[in-house]
């Protein structure tokens, strides 16, 4: 187990780098999954491994650090019901400011995961604008390279696309035959117009003016408030003027000091 000292050196390390708070509960997972980077490092103390990556945070090894302590537990078409307010009012409300349909939809799934969101974002807008080439652009990032890597193969158990209406799955995945069977694949119409990139929110953000929509659902509950504040007021500077900002059904922004306007429970505008 790791020692208090070394664990509050992991967690300031974290705090910094990636806006995550550790509570102390979080000692013995940390410790588990810390464990596993040693092994693969060959390693047989924390205090060499907290040297080893505090030695190049631009190296490989922290990369692994970073995907190790991150919590990345999402579904398909999780909390339904910010889908369905996407179909009946947030898109019919954002129609005019897309210039007739010559300007795509931009939409940006914050802490995507491993896929599970932005391909659930892609279906609804692909249903909504029944197909129309170049209608949206989906934006999906995550400070996890693992959990990228898996959002962009595309390949999902067949458990992991129950909560997927059957008729969604039938025209957006291919299933999965031989040595895959059990598996199916998101189709490239799905794919093609989601850019998955590598980005952490605590970074100064090259975007202005420029979301219709951002996602960020179930990441901020890992933020402390002066994080989480910071983190909305740069999600407010990256919408444009009316563009939503939609957060997970356990978080709250009301607390904090921002300038959107709330619309419903977890959905706001600029
Ligand atoms: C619990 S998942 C949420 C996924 C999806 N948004 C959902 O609601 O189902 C939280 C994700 O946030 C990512 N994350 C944590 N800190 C981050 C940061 N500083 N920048 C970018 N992504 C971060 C994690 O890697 C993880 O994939």
């Amino acid at each position: 187990m790791l020692d208090d000292a070394l664990f509050n050196k992991f967690r300031r390390l974290i705090h910094q780098t990636t806006g995550i708070s550790l509570s102390e509960e979080k000692k013995e997972l940390l410790t588990a999954r810390l464990s596993k980077r040693l092994r693969a490092c060959g390693l047989s103390s924390f205090a060499d491994y907290y040297r080893l990556i505090t030695s190049d945070q631009a190296g490989e090894e922290f990369t692994h650090f970073l995907n190790s302590i991150s919590t990345n537990y999402t579904s398909f078409f999780r909390e339904q019901a910010h889908f369905s307010a996407l179909t009946d009012r947030l898109l019919p409300s954002l129609d005019p400011l897309l210039a007739g349909g010559r300007r795509p939809l931009c939409v940006w799934s914050a802490a995507c995961s491993s896929g599970e969101e932005p391909y659930t974002l892609a279906m609804v807008l692909n249903e909504y604008y029944q197909g129309r080439k170049g209608a949206f652009q989906i934006l999906a990032t995550d400070i996890s390279t693992r959990v990228l890597d898996i959002a962009r193969r595309g390949v999902y158990a067949k458990e992991q696309v129950a909560t997927v209406p059957q008729a969604y799955l039938k025209r957006y995945f291919m299933r999965g035959v031989g040595r895959s069977a059990g598996y199916v694949k998101v189709k490239p119409i799905l794919q093609e117009n989601i850019r998955f990139q590598r980005f952490n929110l605590m970074d100064r953000f090259p975007w202005r003016d420029e979301m219709h929509i951002i996602f960020c659902r179930n990441v901020m509950i890992y933020f402390d408030r002066s994080t989480q504040e910071k983190l909305v007021n740069k999600f407010y500077d990256c919408l444009v003027q009316n563009g939503y900002l939609v957060i997970g059904h356990s978080e709250s922004i009301s607390s904090l000091d921002h300038r959107f306007r709330p619309v419903e429970a977890t959905i706001f505008r600029k």
